[in-house]
Formats: C-alpha cells, structure tokens, sequence
C-alpha cells in the first residue's frame, strides 16, 4: 500500500495494489471489449469444441503452477486469460451447438454482467440493493406475465433450474406438510412422499435428499410413449401410499422433459392436485417460456394453474449462466419456506428483502441480464426466437425422418432424436442383437461429431435405445446449420461402422 496526498485538500489517499485509475480502467476495458467483440464475431468460423483431454487443457494453464506471491500486470493478465478461454472452451454460443440445454448467450447479457458487477450490489436486501431489488422484482413480474403466470406471484431468482426447483419444493413442504415442519423436521409426521414421471429431471433427488425426505420418498410414476406421465398409474399410486399410512404433499409435472422436450398432461395433474389439495408444481426449466407460441403444445398453459413453477432464464431466454428463477402463485410461500428474523438485520419490512425469501443470504445481481435482454429484444421477439427454434428442430426431425441412413426418435419443443442406422442393418432393426450394435455405434459416433468440431450434441436413452439428442435453445442456429446435420452425422456415422468393424 502506497499513501499520496492530493495537494488541494492535503488528504492522504491510499492507493492498494488492486486499485485502477480511471484512465486505467478504460484502456483496460475497452481492450477486453474489443478482443471479446472479436471472438463474437468470429465464433461462427471456431470449433464448437477443441475436444481436447484433461491434460491437454491443464497443460495450456500450467496448472500445477503454485499461486504467485507478487502481482502481474492487469493488462497482460486479462489479455492471456481471454485467449485461454477463447481457445479451450466449449463455445455455446456457436450456432452448431445444440447439446444438453445450454443457449447462446445474449451479447447484451454480457455486458449486463460487467455493469452488475461494477456496481456489486448485493440483491439480499433493499436497502443494500434499493434499484437493483425493484428490477429483480420488475423482472420476476414480467417472466410471470410472459409465461402467463399471475403477475402478483411471488419469486425470485436464483443460480438455475436445480435451485428454482428445489426452492419450490421447500415452499411445497412447509404448505402442505401439515406440521411445523421447518421446525420439528420430516420424522415429526407422517411420511411425505411426491410424485414425478420417471422423466423427470434429477433436481428431484437432490431435493428430495437436502430436505430429509429421502430419495425413496419419491414415487417414479411411468410415462406413456409419448415419455408424458401415466395418469392412470399417478392415481393408483397416490391411493396405495394413502392406504399405508403416507402423506402425499406434492405433485411434480415436467413442461418440457430434459431427455426429449415432453410436456406433461399438465391441466390434468392441476386438476388431479386441486381436488386432493396437493401442492401442484411445474418443473419448466426448460420449456416454460414457450408457453405463449402458437407452436407449442396446449398442454403446456396448464402450468398457470400451478403452485408453483421454476423457469430458467438461463436456458430458453438466453441469459448468460447463471439464472434460474422460483415464481409461486402465493407470495406468502416463500416467507413461510425461508424467513428468519435475527436482530443483526434489521431491514425495513415493508419492502422486498429477497434474503427473507429464498436460501440465499448475500445474493448477486442476476436480474440486469435478462431485464436488459428483455427490453431489448422485446416480449414479441422473444417468441419469435423461441418459435424459430422449435422450427428448426421439427425440421430437423423431417430431414432426418427422410433420410435412408437416419431414424428419426422424438420431436417435442425445440428438442430432436434420431439416429444413425447403417443401411444393411436397416432390415434387421428391433433384433437384440442390431439394438446392442446400434447403440455402442451411436455411442462412438457422439465422439466423432464433437471431434469434428463442426457440431455438438448430447443424447437420450429412448425405450433402451441410445439417440442423438439436438437441444436448439439458440438464435444463432439457422437452416442452413440444420440442413447440414443428417449429411454431417451419416458421413461420421459411417466412418463410425468402419471403425467398430476393423476391431
Ligand atoms: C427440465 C429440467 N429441469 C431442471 C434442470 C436443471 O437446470 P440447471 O442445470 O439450470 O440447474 C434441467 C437442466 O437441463 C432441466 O432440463
């Protein structure tokens, strides 16, 4: 630390090692803004993925590197650390990715970050955060409304859709357990048990397991073909464990399946909830904010009749990592699930605290992200994004429904299945032993399409059959991206056989 003294007020100013002068801070600045607007511009041209190992990557940090004990100079630091990460990332923002449910990001997201982050305001509670709270409260307002959630829910956000999940859950289980359960805990009552469709996200067992349920309080309930719950199995189910003495407290429907973009028949579970008073909660991490395009499936509104729902802004508005959000239909569930009042706070009550109504106590400011993105591309645009990608991925289906070395799987929301099928083999499809050869195949083939660079999918097990899963959660995808998928996955899946053959 350094003192200088300012010779008009004859002040001692103390100049710390991480300080930056404004002129530094600038130049700085507008050099990272410049090299992360050239990657940007560039991504299209990039590998999706430099597939590279473990140690590869360790290798480019120098990763057994002992932490410094003098500083560097902030310039070349942040020049190194972008090219690092340019070069050995995973880039979801190229249109060619289309894996698990991971979106481009928006630019203005970006930027979001860099300005929240320079006022670091902390969103626990209004009078550390009083602008930032009310846009987290104006942004909560309007995810509910372009869902079509009641705009006077509660919510809030939180690091994604594991944790919008879980948070939901906890207001579930103080609602409906039917005993103090905050405080006496889960053994004081009956059993609690809730109902998910064996499609169901994993969230559920981490919920159910840091709630102290535990696991097996979880009834899987079977899907019909089309991976959407069985109604008839929820219902027998449900009168089985009330018969051996357990408390059904919560029903779980997915408004879009992580495998295959399957929408629960959602009216129907609201319906089935409202008549045993069970907690109704709609895991829409994914699909919820297509809710409002003509594209998507009418089941899909049922999540308004929800206690409960958890979006992602982080998946289908395009918002960089990380945004999930909890919104619930009763503000009052959420102080009910999460308020303490210890006398070291000592916030006023009449306005949003948000630590009050959630797990968490210091909090970011996520909601600048997607409050910008919002108002810049506005609500119509949004679904006219969303709808694109829905598009883009029934197109795909089509392309690959069509194609002679092709199976096309599912279509549901923005998410395809297929697979490669080697034309001689095409006759003997369904055999075990085809099955068995066609899934390591695929299996082999996952690897050649990410080595490839040129695109990037994840996959599904469907009925025991291993598919390429396509995710498009991307505006930078376009048709032409698409059309050259079935070309592009024949070409490796042959090279693929070859492989598997020579061995
Ligand atoms: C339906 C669904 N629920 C929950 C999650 C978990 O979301 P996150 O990874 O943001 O925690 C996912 C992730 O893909 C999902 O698809």
């Amino acid at each position: 630390m350094s003192l200088s003294t300012s010779p008009a007020a004859k002040v001692k100013f103390r100049t710390a090692p991480l300080e930056m002068t404004e002129e530094q801070f600038r130049s700085l600045g507008h050099d990272l803004v410049d090299r992360i607007a050239s990657f940007l511009g560039s991504i299209r041209g990039r590998a999706v993925t430099p597939a590279e190992s473990a140690d590869e990557v360790r290798a480019a940090l120098d990763a057994a590197r002992t932490l410094p004990e003098q500083g560097s100079e902030a310039g070349a630091l942040l020049q190194n650390t972008a090219d690092l990460l340019f070069d050995h990332s995973l880039l979801n923002g190229h249109p060619g990715f289309y894996g698990y449910i991971s979106s481009s990001a928006a630019p203005i997201g970006t930027l979001a970050e860099l300005l929240a982050a320079a006022v670091n305001a902390n969103v626990g509670a209004w009078k550390l955060s009083p602008m930032a709270t009310e846009i987290e409260v104006q942004t909560i307002r309007w995810l509910a409304q372009f869902i079509g959630y009641p705009a006077d829910c509660g919510g809030l956000l939180v690091s994604g859709g594991n944790m919008a999940n879980l948070t939901c859950f906890l207001a579930a289980r103080a609602a409906k357990a039917g005993w103090d359960v905050r405080k006496q805990g889960v053994a004081s009552g009956p059993p609690l048990v809730a109902y998910a469709s064996t499609e169901t996200h994993t969230w559920i067992q981490k919920a159910a397991d840091l709630t102290g349920l535990g696991t097996e309080s979880i009834r899987w309930i079977g899907v019909d073909k089309q991976q959407r719950m069985d109604l008839s199995a929820l219902e027998a189910q449900y009168k089985r464990d009330l018969e051996e003495g357990h408390r059904p407290f919560l029903v779980v429907g997915s408004a879009g399946t992580v495998s295959t973009g399957a929408v629960d028949p959602l009216p129907d579970l609201a319906a089935f909830c409202q008549e045993r008073k069970l907690w109704f909660h709609v895991d829409g991490a994914y699909g919820a904010f297509a809710a409002g395009i003509k594209e998507a499936p009418a089941d899909l509104m049922g999540l308004t009749a929800a206690d409960s729902v958890a979006v992602d802004p982080h998946k289908w508005l395009y918002a960089p990592l990380e945004a999930g959000c909890a919104l619930v239909r009763d503000p009052a569930a959420l102080r009910n699930a999460f308020s303490y009042h210890p006398p070291y706070y000592s916030f006023d009550v009449e306005a949003t605290n948000y630590y009050d109504l959630g797990p968490q106590n210091s909090r970011g400011f996520r909601a600048l992200k997607i409050w910008l993105a919002l108002q810049q591309a506005g609500a119509s645009a949004y679904r006219e994004m969303i709808g694109e990608d829905v598009a883009l991925a029934r197109h795909l289906y089509e392309l690959a429904a069509e194609h002679p070395e092709l199976e096309a799987f599912t279509h549901n929301l923005s998410i395809t299945t297929l697979r490669y099928v080697p034309s001689e083999l095409r006759a003997s499809v369904g055999s075990e032993q085809t099955e068995a050869y066609l899934n390591r195949l695929n299996q082999l083939l996952l690897t050649y399409i990410e080595n490839s660079g040129e695109a990037f999918c994840s996959t599904a097990l469907i009925e025991g059959k291993s598919a390429l899963r396509f995710c498009i959660v991307n505006f930078r995808t376009s048709t032409g991206d698409i059309e050259a998928v079935p070309p592009l996955v024949a070409r490796l899946g042959r090279q693929a056989h070859a492989e598997l053959n020579r061995q």
